[in-house]
């Protein structure tokens, strides 16, 4: 995948630099995004927002009641500008982003600002095994939810390979690893801020291994919440 022109930015261990270019997780439901994220934030001694949690924050209510009340419509619109404003943030944050975040082209072209974007992918075998449809309102009324699951990676694969600067294949670290969230973090953090000390990466090697070994990452700082915006 090709890079981004300065898609890097300063080491970590500098702490975060106004204006470095954010890190942004995307993929489908159940890959773990926010959780990776947060681990990586703390990596980076960096701010995480998860993108999910402060829409249901603007609208008071959690995810599926905004779907339900006021329709995907209203929650798309809500996720873009949340998306556009944690984006236009001058401190570099990690930001977990919703597995739908792609669909829409302003979005798209929102990534394709001050972002590192990292696309998490995993099989739908492996997102079904872990992701809960009761909370998932577009898997919640699916006769088969892996079956639903794999339409959706199918429509979206071709658009979060369009934002994507780097892939990470996330089962072989879930295969490889006792701590796999430590090691994706870890790994990410050296691909994304490619000053961070590199961290091991699985045998198996993940679709973006490009060379990381060595030390383990910063990650010493406490993760400090983005807060809510707006
Ligand atoms: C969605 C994914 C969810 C959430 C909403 C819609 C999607 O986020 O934004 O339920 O369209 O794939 P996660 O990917 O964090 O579950």
């Amino acid at each position: 995948m090709p890079e981004r022109p300065g898609s890097g930015g300063p080491a970590a261990g500098d702490g975060p630099v106004e204006g470095a270019r954010h890190v942004v997780l995307v993929g489908l439901m159940g890959v773990g995004k926010t959780t990776v994220g947060r681990r990586l934030a703390k990596e980076l001694a960096r701010p995480f927002a998860d993108v999910d949690e402060q829409v249901e924050l603007r609208a008071g209510r959690v995810i599926p009641e905004i779907f339900r009340h006021d329709g995907e419509e209203a929650f798309r619109r809500t996720e873009a500008e949340v998306l556009a404003e944690l984006v236009a943030r001058p401190l570099p944050l990690v930001l977990a982003a919703g597995g739908g975040v792609v669909a829409r082209p302003e979005n798209r072209r929102t990534l394709a600002g001050r972002t590192t974007v990292v696309w998490l992918r995993a099989s739908v075998g492996f997102l079904a095994g872990r992701v809960d449809p009761t909370h998932r309102p577009l898997l919640a009324q699916a006769d088969d939810p892996a079956e639903a699951l794999g339409r959706l990676l199918a429509e979206r694969e071709p658009l979060y390979a369009e934002v994507a600067d780097h892939v990470v294949d996330v089962e072989p670290f879930h295969a490889a690893d006792d701590k796999p969230k430590r090691a994706l973090a870890r790994h990410i953090a050296a691909l994304a801020v490619p000053t961070t000390p590199a961290a091991p990466t699985p045998a198996r090697a993940p679709a973006s291994a490009g060379g990381a070994t060595g030390t383990p990452g910063a990650g010493s700082a406490a993760v400090v919440d983005a807060g809510v915006i707006g």
